[in-house]
Parts: C-alpha cells; sequence; structure tokens
C-alpha cells in the first residue's frame, strides 16, 4: 500500500488540465466518492494497527496533495479562460462609426466667398469685439442713430469710444480702407451680434459676407453687375434681380436687391410671399463723406458696397423657415446636409 501511495503522490504533481472541465474529471478520479484516494481510506480501515501510524501520515500527504493539485490546475485554467471571453466576443455588435458634415452655414459661407474669389475678391478679416469708431463713428452713423442704442447692440464697455460686439463685418471695410493700398476688392465673411430677442426671424448672433470695392471711376452700374453675376452663380443661371432704392448711412444711392424667386419662377408662392421676389441683400454706392472719414480722396477715388446674411441665403437655398435650426446644433438637423458637400 505503501509503493501504491508513493508511485501516485509522483503522478499527481506531474498532472496537467486543460480547462476547468478536464480538472473537474481529475478530481473525481482521485477525489470522488469512487476515486483513488478515497479508496485508500477505505481499505486503511483493514490496515494492521501497528502499521497505520506510518501508512495514515503517507496517506495524509497524498489527500493534501491531491487537494493542492487540483486547486492548483482549477485557477491556472480559470486564469487562461478569461482573456479568450473578453477579447474574443464575436457575437458583440461592431463599433458604430459616425460621419460628421459640414455645417450648412459654413457651407454657405464658403460658396459665397468662392463666387467673389471668381470676380477678383480677395477674403479680409478683422476683430469680433470692436469700437464705436470702427462699426459706427467712420461709417457716418450720426450719434442718436438707433443702432447705437443698447437694445440693438452688446455694449461692453461705455464712454468717448465705448467697446463694443460688431454688429455687422462693415467694420472690416473701414480697416481695409485705412491699412490697404488702392484699389481695394475685398469680401468680409464673419460672425456679428445683435441685441435681439431669438425667434424663428431673429437671432442675436448670425453672419454676413460684406463686399467693398474701391478704384477711380467705379460707378453703380459696376455694382449691379457684381449683384448679378453673384445672384446667377447661386441661383441659377436664369435669376433676375431687382433694386429697390434703400437707406443705409454709409452709402448714397443705396439699395435694397431681391432675387428672382428660385422655387415658383417668379410665379408666386408661399416663400415669396406671392410677391416673385425675395430679397437678398443690401448695397449701394460708398458714400463720399465715409471715404473721407478714412483718409481716401473722394474727388479721386468712388467705391461700392454690398452685404448679406448667410442665414438668409441658406434659408432660401434649403428652404428652412426657423432661423433657430442653424445654432441648436440638433444632430438630427445637421445630419441633412451630410450629402451637401
Ligand atoms: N452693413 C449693412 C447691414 O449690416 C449691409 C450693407 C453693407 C448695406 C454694405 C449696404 C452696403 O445691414
Amino acid at each position: 500500500m505503501k509503493e501504491k501511495i508513493e508511485k501516485l503522490l509522483t503522478q499527481i504533481e506531474s498532472l496537467k488540465a486543460q480547462g476547468e472541465q478536464e480538472v473537474e474529471e481529475i478530481r473525481i478520479k482521485l477525489l470522488g466518492k469512487k476515486g483513488v484516494v478515497t479508496q485508500l481510506f477505505e481499505e486503511f480501515r483493514e490496515v494492521l494497527p501497528e502499521q497505520k501510524r506510518e501508512l495514515g501520515q503517507v496517506l495524509n500527504k497524498l489527500k493534501v496533495a491531491a487537494t493542492q493539485k487540483i486547486e492548483e490546475l482549477k485557477e491556472s485554467a480559470q486564469a487562461n479562460m478569461q482573456p479568450t471571453h473578453s477579447l474574443y466576443d464575436l457575437t458583440k455588435p461592431g463599433d458604430v462609426v459616425e460621419l460628421g458634415a459640414r455645417h450648412p452655414i459654413s457651407v454657405t459661407m464658403d460658396q459665397i466667398v468662392s463666387i467673389y474669389n471668381k470676380f477678383g475678391y480677395t477674403v479680409a478679416k478683422g476683430p469680433e469685439i470692436e469700437d464705436d469708431w470702427h462699426v459706427f463713428g467712420s461709417l457716418n452713423f450720426p450719434p442718436e442713430h438707433p443702432a447705437r442704442d443698447m437694445q440693438d447692440t452688446f455694449f461692453i464697455t461705455h464712454g468717448e469710444n465705448p467697446v463694443l460686439l460688431r454688429t455687422h463685418t462693415s467694420s472690416v471695410q473701414v480697416r481695409a480702407m485705412e491699412n490697404m493700398p488702392l484699389p481695394i476688392r475685398i469680401i468680409c465673411p464673419g460672425r456679428v451680434f445683435r441685441n435681439e430677442a431669438i425667434s424663428a426671424r431673429a437671432h442675436c448672433i448670425f453672419h454676413q459676407v460684406e463686399g467693398l470695392y474701391i478704384d477711380k471711376d467705379v460707378s453703380f452700374a459696376d455694382l449691379k453687375q457684381a449683384v448679378l453675376l453673384f445672384a446667377r452663380e447661386m441661383f441659377g443661371s436664369n435669376a433676375q434681380i431687382r433694386l429697390r432704392p434703400s437707406y443705409f448711412p454709409f452709402t448714397e444711392p443705396s439699395a435694397e436687391v431681391d432675387v428672382s424667386c428660385n422655387i415658383c419662377k417668379g410665379a408666386g408662392c408661399n416663400v415669396c410671399k406671392g410677391t416673385g421676389w425675395l430679397e437678398i441683400m443690401g448695397c449701394g454706392m460708398v458714400d463720399p463723406a465715409v471715404l473721407e472719414a478714412n483718409g481716401i480722396d473722394s474727388k479721386v477715388y468712388s467705391g461700392f458696397a454690398f452685404g448679406m446674411g448667410v442665414e438668409r441665403i441658406a434659408m432660401l437655398k434649403w428652404q428652412v423657415k426657423d432661423l433657430r435650426h442653424y445654432f441648436e446644433n440638433d444632430i438630427r438637423f445637421l445630419k441633412q446636409f451630410q450629402t451637401v458637400i
């Protein structure tokens, strides 16, 4: 019996198992009800009393060795199993790769800019936080003009030449007149701010593209051409324009530009409110007082300026009637423009 036990001891030492299933099989073979170790304990009962002491010790040693080995095998089987589970779960759904898209306002603004680039206009940029002189003073706004009211403009400081958020990108044109050599042919895209209650038709932040051309002998006919060519590039080669007299402090004469409705082709629909025309921008000949205020000799030079709201153009292009959609960044709205560019 002693030999049998010792043989088993060496066998147990070299035992190996692959997976928990095999460990369990080994356990049953050794320590189960009919296992070899259990059986040896049965046989031990019959052993002569003088041999009991010696045999008892080896038998216990065998039981301890068997139990320890099974624990060891179990642990390593579990350790081997875990990574296979978490790393390679082939039933897991894949990661979704969401495609981004350019914002419709950026798309529209870039389109307006690239049309004017083709006509030879270069992009000029300026600060969003400006002073009264660049936004109003040098553009011929009288001191009591309502735009200078807190109701219309976000002021940052008060006093002689207050700091404020620009209400139009005409301030960039002023900076160009101060710094650039003549002739000037620029386009000014950017963000502007007005103290408006937010509604479907108005927002306190929006975007503009304004243009300025100053040279010798620039006439109203040149302005009309610059606006007509833009309208045809933007709204199709059959687009017509009409100019309605208007007023801006910095241009004289001034006009409002309408483009023929590209939805009903002039027949009248709910977008153009039955008129067949859509208002797209303001424009005019730069007032000589503005040229002089910016150090340009108005007897030698003349120029025109125009300005449009990017949201307005985008609304007409995509017929989105509520301006707020452009600012809320609701992914369901933005996703619809994924195919645009
Ligand atoms: N600056 C004007 C505005 O913000 C637009 C404009 C620009 C009008 C140039 C005429 C000439 O409304």
